[in-house]
């Protein structure tokens, strides 16, 4: 006996077009069957859009004789190594009559005719899409491409004896303009909005994946695993770190006194400083508790403009407002000496300031620690670091491959837009801690420096200076 075919499926001249299943998934049943004019499927990595764009295209084409259909990507190469590879695994060669590799068209043997196109890189592209008079459309991850295209696409849809329609796959991208046009339809006027449809859809939503193709995908950090793989729109993407803030910020503490003696050898004090001039230098002062895992930052200095004897001076107050005596990470390309005077903001910090390292300048291995601790809940910051906050709250990725690329290549460096000083300075505290293994392993109590007495603090001070050396590649806290 034949095989129940799905209703949506075409049959022509007894050659058969089926998904690699045998059927459709539900989501694509209904968006085969769908009457909108414009229709979209948004969603996670590997939830089955590709192929139901495919599908539909060969649909259009096989219904339709003498068809005139466009198949875009914002890049060619993409298009052609995983689109129009779709296509091929899919379209049945029987149905095909002519390929034109160069222009890029496919004839079939009903005279309908696909064109397909890189829609951004192909300069020509624009002057192509208006010469066209087409049947329908189809954009494959048309988050890569703007409005605009989708737009020069809707007005070609004039092609007699066809379903005038186009439809697009996407992961979502923030609040773009799919998410405008599709699901909020706020860029659209009151009688073109029954138009649209769209289909939110996530990975799980196609159980015919390898499963560790899935558990792969799990490993993604939070805020990419729910836009690549919930296909949530939340998350807007530019934002390098997903924070719940409630959960980060706390109130400000006291300077850290005799009374708390107990309580205070359980901390290790760490700070960060990025150096700059004409930008702000921040130096970011924080504690780790072995016993909580907690990583608290608690002061920051924040200002342009500082010559190092000058920054030097400032961290000594907090130093001894605080009553503390951290460890000192700073970026390590402050070593690089200047041509002039041969020496270093490096050089020059540490004739000041005894227990001062190079930092480790990891960005993507330091935003996925940063990342850890946030999920975990055990980074904390105190209300007074405004602008450590503000410059959390705006870290932003310089465009998308930046962010994709954080998955390949955890220890290149980025770049990213806005102000980065103070989270700079973060980043070399947290890789510290883990690269010396002090996040894992019991650490020993630290000596109290009290604040109210300032010749025991330049005494321990002095002590130190004159065993940094060999002090800080071991446990300065003897
Ligand atoms: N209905 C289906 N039945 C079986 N396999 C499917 C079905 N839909 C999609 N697939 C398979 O799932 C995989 C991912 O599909 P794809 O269309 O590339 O997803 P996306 O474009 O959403 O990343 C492909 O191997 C595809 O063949
Ligand atoms: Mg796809």
């Amino acid at each position: 006996m034949a095989r129940p075919r799905s209703k949506v499926l075409v049959e022509a001249d007894e050659v058969q077009i089926d998904y690699p299943s045998g059927s459709p998934l539900p989501y694509q049943m209904e968006f085969h069957n769908s009457k909108a004019k414009y229709r979209a499927i948004i969603g996670g990595y590997g939830s089955g859009k590709t192929t139901a764009g495919v599908i539909e295209a060969i649909i259009q084409s096989i219904l339709y004789p003498n068809n005139l259909g466009l198949i875009g990507r914002a890049d060619a190469r993409r298009l052609k190594l995983t689109t129009m590879e779709v296509f091929n695994e899919i379209c049945p060669p029987a149905l095909i009559s002519k390929r034109n590799e160069h222009d890029g068209i496919i004839e079939f043997v009903n005279g309908s005719r696909i064109v397909y196109m890189g829609l951004l890189e192909e300069h020509d592209a624009p002057f192509k899409i208006k010469s066209l008079n087409l049947g329908w459309f189809f954009i494959d991850q048309a988050e890569e491409v703007s409005y605009n295209i989708f737009e020069d696409l809707k007005y070609r849809l004039r092609r007699q004896n066809s379903a005038r329609c186009g439809f697009i796959t996407a992961n979502p991208r923030g609040k773009n303009w799919i998410y405008k046009v599709f699901v909020s339809k706020e860029l659209l006027d009151e009688k073109e909005k029954e138009l649209y449809q769209y289909w939110k859809v996530t990975t799980y939503d196609n159980p015919y994946l390898p499963s560790d193709y899935i558990q792969q995908l799990e490993k993604m950090p939070p805020h990419l695993y729910r836009i690549y793989v919930l296909g949530e729109f939340e998350g807007f993407t530019d934002e390098v770190f997903s924070i719940k803030w409630e959960n980060v910020l706390i109130d400000e503490i006291k300077p850290f006194e005799k009374q708390n003696l107990e309580e205070f050898k359980k901390y290790t004090f760490i700070a960060g400083i990025d150096y700059g001039f004409r930008n702000p230098s921040a130096v970011v002062f924080s504690y780790y508790k072995q016993e909580t895992g907690e990583l608290v930052v608690f002061d920051e200095i924040y200002e342009p403009g500082l010559t190092a004897l000058e920054l030097a001076q400032k961290i000594k107050e907090k130093m001894f407002y605080w009553g503390i005596n951290p460890i000192f990470v700073i970026d390590p390309s402050t070593k690089q000496r200047s041509g002039v005077s041969g020496t270093s903001i490096f050089d020059e910090l540490s004739l000041y300031m005894p227990m001062i390292i190079p930092g480790n300048n990891e960005v993507r291995t330091s935003i996925s620690r940063i990342q850890g601790l946030f999920n975990q809940g055990s980074l904390k910051i105190t209300k007074n670091n405004v602008n450590l906050i503000e410059e959390l709250r705006n870290y932003s990725w310089k465009d998308e491959k930046e962010e994709l690329a954080m998955m390949e290549k955890p220890s290149e460096k980025i770049s990213t837009t806005k102000n980065d000083h103070a989270v700079d300075a973060l980043r070399y505290i947290v890789n510290y801690l883990y690269d010396s293994g002090v996040i894992f392993k019991k650490i020993r109590p630290q000596k109290f420096v009290p604040r109210d007495d300032y010749k025991h603090f330049q005494r321990v001070y002095k002590k130190l200076s004159k065993r940094f050396t060999t002090l800080w590649q071991t446990n300065p806290w003897i």
